[in-house]
Formats: structure tokens, C-alpha cells, sequence
């Protein structure tokens, strides 16, 4: 017995050394996309080896992996008629091995890079490697980028090495080339770039976009080991080794950072850039910054940063810190004319720090404040270790393929026409049952009742397969019913984690709560959704397309009434980890060649009503929905960072009530008080609400309205107009109308807003004025207590 067990025991060693491959790998790949021109034949999962990469080392495997991305009918980069698609999806897998490259890996629009996480492949530049990364994100066929960077979606890469060390130090290298929008991610990375001093290699480089997500990324070398620049973004888990400058921040609207480690650097985060802003010379470049949960370590400069005393724009460069230890860091934020917080030749620990306009204790006009400050209250059920609590999405690596059950092996087509109900009910409930996880391969499933996730659920998708409500059960405004439920209609207690897809709707369906969750989990190993989005309309097979929901059409166009809330997080359920999740009502359609602007109705964005609360909202963003984007409802210890929103671009044409009208038992906005007497902008989506809620702690906003009625005028800066009108309010706490709401607790850094007047509103009174905190390009209040 004794012996026996000893065997078994090395078996299981040597099994965990020898790493297994990675079940990703060696799965049936049967994955489908049912609008490909190609038609069945169109390969979603393409192995770089089966189109002849080598992976030795030695032989040059570019053209080989740019096969493996092109091949079949895809979007191709630079093509007239491309600007993007949802229709052409491909996974490119990289087994283990050291793949050399003498130019850029160009993925096309909507491509996954996957490595094996058991044995990473490494990507090497050959010494004479030309162009703009080895993989070159939105390649410049002319002056801009091939594809419009704001509309960039969907894609990964994940588990890969990149390797620029044959390239000498002062040329050039840039690992990942990486402007990008919502719904994408780079997770599990390793940059080596050269460690040689000085050195201008680059790990991602990003100078345009809007948002994305970034985690669990290594660096060594490099010199600034990131140089990124994007509207807003959020980006966790970063360590830089021997890097000159470990981040350069080029610019922003507001950008979040967590969990960043920087050690033996000389300068760890850089935002000091200036240039010509809004006509004004030396102006910083930098909007907001928001930084916590980190370590900088022999550095001896921790922050620079262009703001000072009577920097222009008056908000510019506005900065928070908390939980910032630093170990050996003579200075810790070098000023435009000096130090403006000493460091230490130690270790100590920055509990709080802001620069930048606050407002505390009911102020209605901003504070300029510069110096360590109070830290916000963390509950604890929202920390571990000190840290706010985060968790990488699952990536399933230690399980063996049998561990995982196929929809399409169960029976579903994913084909878009068939009615996939039934089958997919059926495969959650066995495998779930049987501890398996399930998988859902590319596709379109096709649904025409909910389909309930029990506890105990894991599902992950292949790239970003789509559950597609249709039909009348999901098409009455008055009794709306979810596509997706997570736990039962009565509430459940359990863990469900959920990656990678999309959850959809057919048009009309007016009826249709994207995805409900109401599932009880422990704040201490909550349930978890990582890059699962919603997406109402604009792409094949939505019948809500430029086509069905042309922006000149009569509106409402009954034909586009699209869903009744994409999410909502029923009073029952507690403890949900959300990251990368972006809930979107078209405003374009994906797969026309131009990315025409379509006119899609959605009532209501995301809904938290949890009473326990427990809700991490990391790298999350609500766009275009009709009453509201995020609504937080008698809830309480929600963390989020970075959040995002966008109000519809038809508003106030019609208004935010039509053709949803208030539901008061619901909670909705009641436009009818709130704008009586004000406005017609009034009567525009809040883009967020909290409303008798505890413990809201927001770790960087930005909540934009650039039209209206399709015009960007009221949003509109040149040198003789500043405008900031699109409409009159945005964001509101306890903000009444007739109903009675109080007492919320509120505590913001980083909020930025555009084309707002008001840019907070508590008991129905502006607290601020965006007259107050310009920036840049759009205002930024660097904090607010309520
Ligand atoms: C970013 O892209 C927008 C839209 O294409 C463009 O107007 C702007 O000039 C770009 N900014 C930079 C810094 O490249
Ligand atoms: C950070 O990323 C590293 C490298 O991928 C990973 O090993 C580690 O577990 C991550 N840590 C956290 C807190 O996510
Ligand atoms: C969730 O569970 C609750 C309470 O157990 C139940 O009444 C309800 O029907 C479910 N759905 C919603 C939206 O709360
Ligand atoms: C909205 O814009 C359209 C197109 O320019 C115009 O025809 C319409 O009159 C506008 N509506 C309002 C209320 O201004």
C-alpha cells in the first residue's frame, strides 16, 4: 500500500513537470460562423503548425502564421469594404515553441492569439526584424491605422512570449502594437525586451483607442516598457523588471491601474507629457490616472507627472494613489519644477495621495488639492490581503480534455437558425451535473426560452460564440423574461464562472433581459464573468441591422426595439466578480462595410440590486442603453475600476422614455419630475445612478455624451467653441424625482465626463459643473465623497 502510494504520488509530480498539453489544444475544433460568406468551410481554429509554422527557432515562420490569420474569408486588414466584422472570427493557436519572426504578425479584425499557459510559445523578432510589432494590431497601411481604433472589438491574445532581445537596444522593437477598443484583452504575456542602458524597445505600444483590459503581463527591459495612450482603459497585474521607464502614459481620459509591481526601473510611471492642448502650448497630455494596489521598488523615481502649480488645462494630469508601497524609492512624484512627494530609501506605504479638483462635505465648487489624503474606506469583504480582490479569468489548464463537454457534440447547431434551447439546457445541466465544464465552440445559438446556468457551472467559450435570444417569448414589454438566468427564478446559492461569450438578441424583442443573475456566492470566492458581453444589435443575424434600424428611419422604429435591460443583478444574488464585460446596444453596425450608424432602442443598461452587494465591476462598460447605463438600487460594497458609458446618439430625439416608459416599481429614472422646467437635453440616459446604496467605491469613470440627435456639435472644442452640451445632467445620487431615495455613500477618484453640463447631481441639485474641471478633452473631478 505504502509503496504503491509512493508511486503514485512521483506519477502525479512528474505528470504536473511534464506539463500536459493544453486541453485547448487537442479539443475537436468544430467551431462555426454561420454568416462567413465561405459558409461551412470557414475554419474558426486555425493551429499556426498545420500551416507550416516550425516553431524550432531557427526557421523564419511569419508567412506561415500570417497564412494561418488570413486564410478563408476573412476581414482583411486594409481592405476597402472592412472596417470590421463579426462574421470572420479566428482563433490562432500557437503549440509550444519558439517561433522566429523577420516581420509583423498582422491579426485581422476579430482574431484571438492563444498560447499553450502549460509551456508558452515565444514569438522572436529575428535581428533584422522590420515593422511596427511583432504583432502589429492595426497595422498603418496609410497615415491612420487600417482599422478606425475606437471600433476595434473583440480580440485577444493570451499565454505568449515576446522576445525583441536579437534586435540591438537602440533600434526600435515593439512587441505588441495594440490600439484597441472594447471587448479586448491581453492576458498572460511576457515581454523580453533588451535590459541594455539606455534601450528603445517597447512591450505594447498603444497611442489611440478606446479602452480594453490588460492583466498578468511580465516585462523585462524595455525603455518605456509600455507607452500607451487610449481614451480610457484598465489594466491589472503588471510587473516590470530593469526597464528604464517601466510606463509611459502618452495620454488619456482617465486610465486605472492595479496590482503593479515595478522594480529596479528608473522612472516607474511617467505621465509628464505636454504638448499644444485645446491652443494652449505646454499643456499636459494626461488627463487622469488612478493608481493602487502596487509596489515600486529600487526606482529612483516612483511618478512624474506635468502637473503643478498653474498647469493648464486646469484638471490636466489629475492623479490618485492608494496603497502604494514603495521600497527604495528616493522620490516618489517628480513635479514639472520639482518633488512634490518625497520618497523613501525604505520602504513606506502611500495610504492615499491626489492632485487634482475635489469636492467633499456637500462643496459645490472643487478644491484644488495637492498632498496625501484619507483613504477611501475598503469593506473587507471586498479585500484579500489588503488588496481589492481579483481573480484572472480561468483558463482551465491543469484539466484533461475529457473534463469538458461540446454544445455542438450535444447536439446544438450554433448555426443561427436552428432553435438551440433545448440541446444547450440539456449539456449544461448533465455536464454541470457531472463536474464537467462546458464548452461552448463558435456559433450562433439560437434560443426561444431562457436558458437557466445552475450553481456549480463553468462554461467558456470558443473565441466569442453568441447565445442569440428570438422570439415572442422574449418580445413582452410587460412581463420581460432573461435570455440567460444564472441560478434559479428563486434564487440559488453556489459559484458559477462564466468566459468569453456573447449574449445576444434577434430583434424585436422588447421583452428581453439579456442576462439575469440571481445566484448567491461567497465574497471570499465569489462567481466570476470574464469577457462575456452583451451585444444588441448591429451584427449578422440580428435583424437589427442597417438594413432593419436605419438611422433616418421613422422613429421609434418599432422594428428595433431591442431588449428591455441587458444585465441585471437580482436582490438575491451577492458575491460577482465582473471583468472585461461590456454591455452594448449598437450604435453601428459591425458588419456593414462603413460601420454605418444604426438607431437601436435597449431600455436599460446594468441593474444591481444585490443587498448583500459584493460586486467587483473590473474594466466594465454600458453603452447606449435608453433610461440608464449602470443603476445601483439599495445595494451595498461595490468596487469599480475603470467604468465606462456612452448615452445614445439619437437623444433627445426621441428622449431617454421612449419607447421604454418608466417602470416605477423597477426603480427607473422618472424624467417627467427631474426635467420639468429644464432643458430637452434634460431628457437623456444618466449614465449612472446610485440610489440608496452603501459603500460605492468608483476607482475612475468616464461618462460621455458626444451627440445630439446624431450631431457632435454639442461636444464640439476648436479654437473659438468649447462646448460641453450634449445634455443638461449625467450621473445622479438619491437624485428623487418621485420617488424617495437617501443616504448613499459615494467615494470616487478619477471621474471624467464629456459633453455634460452638470457632472454630478445628489438630491437633485449639480454639485459640480464641468465649467469647473476642464481637461484636455474632457473634465475630470480627480475626487468625490458623497
Ligand atoms: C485617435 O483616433 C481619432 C479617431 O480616429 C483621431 O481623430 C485622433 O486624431 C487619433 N489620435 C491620436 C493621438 O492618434
Ligand atoms: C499576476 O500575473 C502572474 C503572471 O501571469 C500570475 O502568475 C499571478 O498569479 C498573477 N497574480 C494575480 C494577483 O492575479
Ligand atoms: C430571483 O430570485 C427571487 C427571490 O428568491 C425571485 O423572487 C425572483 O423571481 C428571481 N428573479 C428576480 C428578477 O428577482
Ligand atoms: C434630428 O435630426 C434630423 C436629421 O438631421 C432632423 O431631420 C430632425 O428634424 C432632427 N430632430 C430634431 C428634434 O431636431
Amino acid at each position: 500500500m505504502k509503496l504503491s502510494l509512493g508511486v503514485s504520488v512521483s506519477l502525479s509530480l512528474v505528470a504536473q513537470v511534464f506539463a500536459q498539453t493544453y486541453w485547448y489544444e487537442s479539443i475537436a475544433h468544430q467551431g462555426v460562423a454561420p454568416y462567413n460568406p465561405q459558409g461551412s468551410g470557414y475554419q474558426v481554429f486555425r493551429n499556426v503548425k498545420s500551416f507550416g509554422a516550425r516553431g524550432d527557432g531557427v526557421t523564419d515562420d511569419t508567412a506561415a502564421i500570417n497564412s494561418a490569420i488570413s486564410s478563408g474569408s476573412r476581414c482583411v486588414e486594409g481592405a476597402p469594404g472592412c472596417q470590421s466584422s463579426t462574421t470572420s472570427p479566428a482563433v490562432v493557436y500557437f503549440p509550444a515553441g519558439t517561433y522566429l519572426v523577420s516581420s509583423s504578425i498582422l491579426p485581422y479584425y476579430m482574431t484571438q492569439l492563444i498560447g499553450d499557459p502549460n509551456n508558452m510559445a515565444v514569438i522572436k523578432a529575428t535581428a533584422g526584424f522590420t515593422g511596427l510589432g511583432l504583432v502589429d494590431g492595426d497595422h498603418y497601411g496609410s497615415s491612420v491605422p487600417d482599422y478606425v481604433t475606437v471600433n476595434v472589438f473583440y480580440r485577444q491574445i493570451r499565454n505568449l512570449v515576446f522576445d525583441t532581445t536579437n534586435i540591438p537596444p537602440g533600434n526600435y522593437a515593439t512587441g505588441i502594437h495594440w490600439p484597441t477598443a472594447q471587448a479586448t484583452s491581453v492576458q498572460n504575456c511576457v515581454f523580453h525586451l533588451s535590459q541594455a542602458k539606455p534601450n528603445i524597445h517597447v512591450g505594447i505600444f498603444i497611442e489611440n483607442g478606446s479602452g480594453g483590459f490588460l492583466t498578468d503581463l511580465v516585462f523585462y527591459g524595455g525603455s518605456p516598457a509600455m507607452n500607451v495612450g487610449s481614451q480610457q482603459f484598465t489594466t491589472r497585474n503588471l510587473t516590470f523588471e530593469n526597464s528604464g521607464t517601466a510606463i509611459n502614459q502618452l495620454w488619456d481620459w482617465g486610465w486605472t491601474y492595479m496590482g503593479i509591481t515595478i522594480n529596479n526601473c528608473a522612472i516607474g510611471f511617467d505621465m509628464s507629457a505636454v504638448g499644444t492642448v485645446n491652443g494652449v502650448a505646454n499643456g499636459a497630455e494626461v488627463g487622469s490616472v488612478i493608481f493602487i494596489d502596487s509596489h515600486i521598488s529600487n526606482t529612483p523615481i516612483g511618478f512624474k507627472t506635468a502637473r503643478g502649480s498653474g498647469t493648464y488645462p486646469p484638471t490636466g494630469a489629475s492623479l490618485a494613489l492608494e496603497n502604494v508601497v514603495l521600497t527604495n524609492v528616493p522620490t516618489a512624484i517628480q513635479g514639472p519644477s520639482g518633488i512634490t512627494l518625497a520618497g523613501t530609501s525604505g520602504t513606506s506605504t502611500i495610504a492615499a495621495y491626489l492632485e487634482g479638483n475635489s469636492y467633499t462635505g456637500g462643496a459645490t465648487k472643487p478644491t484644488n488639492t495637492a498632498g496625501t489624503i484619507a483613504a477611501f474606506p475598503r469593506p473587507a469583504s471586498l479585500l484579500s490581503g489588503g488588496h481589492y480582490y481579483t481573480r484572472s479569468k480561468p483558463q482551465y489548464q491543469t484539466l484533461a480534455v475529457s473534463q469538458f463537454s461540446s454544445v455542438r457534440s450535444a447536439g446544438a447547431k450554433g448555426d443561427g437558425s436552428t432553435d438551440d434551447t433545448a440541446a444547450i439546457q440539456s449539456i449544461i445541466n448533465s455536464a454541470t451535473t457531472a463536474g464537467k465544464v462546458v464548452y461552448f465552440d463558435a456559433g450562433i445559438y439560437k434560443v426561444t426560452t431562457t436558458i437557466s446556468i445552475p450553481p456549480g457551472a463553468k462554461i467558456v467559450g470558443e473565441t466569442y460564440p453568441v447565445i442569440m435570444g428570438s422570439g415572442s417569448f422574449f418580445s413582452n414589454v410587460n412581463s420581460p423574461q432573461p435570455v440567460v438566468r444564472v441560478g434559479s427564478t428563486a434564487g440559488q446559492n453556489g459559484v458559477v464562472e462564466w468566459s468569453d461569450m456573447i449574449v445576444s438578441t434577434q430583434g424585436p424583442t422588447e421583452g428581453a433581459i439579456l442576462i439575469e443573475w440571481n445566484l448567491s456566492s461567497p465574497s471570499s470566492g465569489p462567481s466570476g464573468m470574464w469577457d462575456v458581453h452583451t451585444r444588441i444589435g448591429g451584427f449578422a443575424g440580428s435583424n437589427l441591422q442597417v438594413s432593419q434600424c436605419a438611422v433616418g428611419h421613422a422613429q421609434p422604429n418599432t422594428n428595433c426595439i431591442a431588449a428591455f435591460q441587458s444585465m441585471h443583478i437580482t436582490p438575491v444574488a451577492s458575491g460577482l466578480y465582473m471583468e472585461n464585460v461590456w454591455l452594448w446596444s449598437a450604435d453601428h453596425d459591425i458588419d456593414d462595410p462603413s460601420d454605418t450608424q444604426v438607431t437601436v432602442y435597449s431600455g436599460r443598461g446594468l441593474l444591481v440590486e444585490s443587498t448583500i452587494g459584493n460586486i467587483w465591476l473590473i474594466g466594465t462598460a454600458v453603452e447606449h442603453h435608453a433610461l440608464y447605463q449602470y443603476q445601483f438600487t439599495n445595494t451595498q460594497n461595490i468596487f469599480m475600476g475603470f467604468i465606462q458609458t456612452e448615452t445614445p446618439y439619437y437623444q433627445p430625439s426621441p428622449g431617454a422614455t421612449i419607447p421604454f416608459s418608466p417602470v416605477a416599481s423597477r426603480n427607473d429614472p422618472d424624467f417627467s419630475v427631474y426635467c420639468a422646467g429644464k432643458a430637452a437635453t434634460c431628457n437623456d440616459a444618466w449614465a449612472l445612478r446610485i440610489l440608496s446604496s452603501k459603500n460605492i467605491l468608483v476607482y475612475g469613470a468616464g461618462l460621455y455624451s458626444f451627440f445630439n440627435n446624431y450631431s457632435t456639435t454639442c461636444s464640439s472644442h476648436t479654437a473659438s467653441v468649447y462646448n460641453e452640451n450634449c445634455q443638461t445632467q449625467i450621473f445622479g445620487i438619491d437624485e428623487g424625482g418621485s420617488q424617495s431615495y437617501s443616504g448613499s455613500t459615494v467615494h470616487i477618484y478619477g471621474l471624467s465626463t464629456l459633453g455634460t453640463v452638470s457632472m454630478i447631481d445628489k438630491g437633485g441639485v449639480s454639485i459640480a459643473a464641468q465649467s469647473d474641471n476642464t481637461n484636455a478633452f474632457a473634465e475630470t473631478v480627480a475626487m468625490y465623497i458623497a
